[in-house]
């Protein structure tokens, strides 16, 4: 098995995105709370899926740049357009919490809508990474470099926020990860 930069967290995000998926298609549009709780599950996704996206641009993206300058940019492309669907998921989620009573159920409608096109967009984009670009790394840098690679993405992680991502991966993960990742 070589190194692999990818696969491990990428469960973690995908496990949260299909249940922001799942609460946003169940959620009870007639309760504050439940619609609070909707909101406040995007942002904590979106911010997840940002912190990773900047891992990859400032750790991984140059190491690809070296070894295969289109794929780089073609990911870094990939990047700005998953940005632009998150930030669409975040605005019609500010849209649901600020909708009154009447407006609900359109504003949940819309807000499950993009949340399910985040997923699909995502899913594409992660298996992309999982496959074409670890061949592209695995081609071409041993797995000490990549470990290295890893190190500063984990280093430059504050270590309440990597207690956050720890809880986020566990349940994400089979046994042998869990116990090789988490401990
Ligand atoms: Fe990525």
């Amino acid at each position: 098995m070589r190194v692999d930069l990818f696969t491990t967290i990428h469960k973690a995000i995908r496990a949260d995105l299909f249940d922001l998926a799942r609460e946003a298609a169940r959620c009870d549009l007639r309760s504050t709370e439940d619609v609070d709780a909707l909101v406040a599950h995007v942002e904590r996704t979106v911010g997840y899926l940002e912190e990773h996206a900047h891992h990859e641009d400032n750790h991984i993206l140059g190491a690809v740049r070296t070894v295969a300058p289109e794929l780089a940019a073609s990911l870094a492309q990939d990047h700005r357009a998953l940005d632009v669907v998150a930030i669409e998921v975040e605005r019609a989620a500010h849209a649901l919490a600020t909708a009154g009573a009447a407006e609900r159920p359109a504003a949940g409608a819309q807000l499950a809508r993009l949340v399910n096109h985040l997923v699909a967009v995502q899913l594409v984009h992660m298996n992309r990474e999982e496959t074409e670009v670890n061949d592209a790394l695995w081609g071409s840098l041993g797995d000490p470099e990549l470990a290295e690679i890893r190190g500063r993405i984990l280093g430059g992680i504050p270590a309440e926020r990597m207690v956050e991502w720890r809880a986020l991966m566990a349940p994400a993960l089979s046994p042998v990860e869990r116990a090789a990742v988490i401990g």
